[in-house]
């Protein structure tokens, strides 16, 4: 049974990061003119509008985009970020929020292929909504199986985007042993994995981070933000993008991001980030 809707929590501090992160790999892709394959293995409904009553029910993106969305002049380096958000904002506010697969779709070319995987069956009806376009596929299917069935994907670079709700347990392991596989059918793709910072008794990214830095891949980078300070109990304090095979430079531009952005997204004294390799 899938609870998770990530209307909730659209354009918060951790959906910043990950985009961030995510708009960083794309646009390296997108130096070169030879296509890439895009593959998004937990899609979600791929936009979502800021107004809807699940988005204002906590209006986490308050601490996350609309910090930053009112001063784009001060966050050079985020322009093709803010770029893909713009794409669903034609006016000068924020209104509506791209999902990864918008965030993807906005710098796909004619030669890039995109493929978007999907379980819950109302989320992927609102992909298929959001998301009609060439070079697009769209599957109603587990993530972590379809991506090792779509390995190697043709073109043969690119990136694959791993981000489940973690709220079964079995998805921190599902996630390594997903990789295992993939590396196996296609070590040169760029995986990029998101996972939560929570409290102490149920905190699970170390034992995540070290079974990833295990898989094979020669290097690991690793970026974190913690906007608050870890509770005992319950919560998420921060979150983590793990990345397998980062394009070159990534480690720099993280540089110089994490500062300023946990700066700017700190709910406490305890905020900050941590960029490292994990191999
Ligand atoms: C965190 S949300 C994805 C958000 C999206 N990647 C973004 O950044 O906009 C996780 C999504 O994974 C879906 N999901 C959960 N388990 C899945 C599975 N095994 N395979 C594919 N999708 C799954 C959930 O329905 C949910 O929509």
């Amino acid at each position: 049974m899938l609870s998770y809707r990530h209307a909730f929590h659209a354009g918060n501090h951790a959906d910043v990061l990950k985009h961030a992160v995510q708009a960083f790999i794309l646009e390296s892709l997108c130096a070169k003119d030879k296509g890439y394959s895009y593959i998004d293995t937990h899609s979600g409904a791929g936009g979502y509008t800021l107004s809807h009553e699940w988005t204002q029910k906590k209006a986490e993106y308050q601490g996350g985009i609309a910090r930053l969305w009112h001063e784009q002049e001060e966050w050079p380096q985020l322009a093709g970020y803010f770029a893909a958000i713009k794409a669903m904002n034609p006016g000068d506010g924020l209104e509506h929020y791209p999902g990864s697969p918008l965030v993807a779709a906005h710098f796909q070319r004619q030669q890039d292929r995109v493929n978007l995987m999907e379980l819950h069956h109302n989320e992927v009806e609102l992909l298929r909504q959001n998301l009609a376009g060439d070079g697009v596929a769209i599957h109603h299917r587990d993530g972590f199986e379809g991506l090792v069935g779509l390995l190697p994907p043709t073109p043969k670079r690119g990136l694959v985007l791993i981000d489940p709700p973690y709220e079964l347990k079995e998805d921190y392991q599902r996630v390594a042993t997903t990789l295992q596989k993939a590396y196996k059918r296609w070590p040169i793709g760029i995986y990029s994995v998101w996972y939560p910072l929570l409290a102490k008794a149920v905190d699970r990214s170390e034992g995540l981070k070290a079974a990833l830095a295990g898989l094979g891949f020669e290097q690991v980078l690793c970026a974190e933000l913690r906007v608050q300070a870890q509770a005992d109990d319950f919560g998420m304090h921060g979150s983590g993008m793990v990345v397998l095979n980062p394009p070159w430079k990534l480690d720099e531009k993280l540089a110089g991001l994490l500062p300023s952005l946990s700066q700017t997204l700190a709910q406490d004294e305890q905020a900050g980030f941590t960029l490292e390799w994990l191999k």
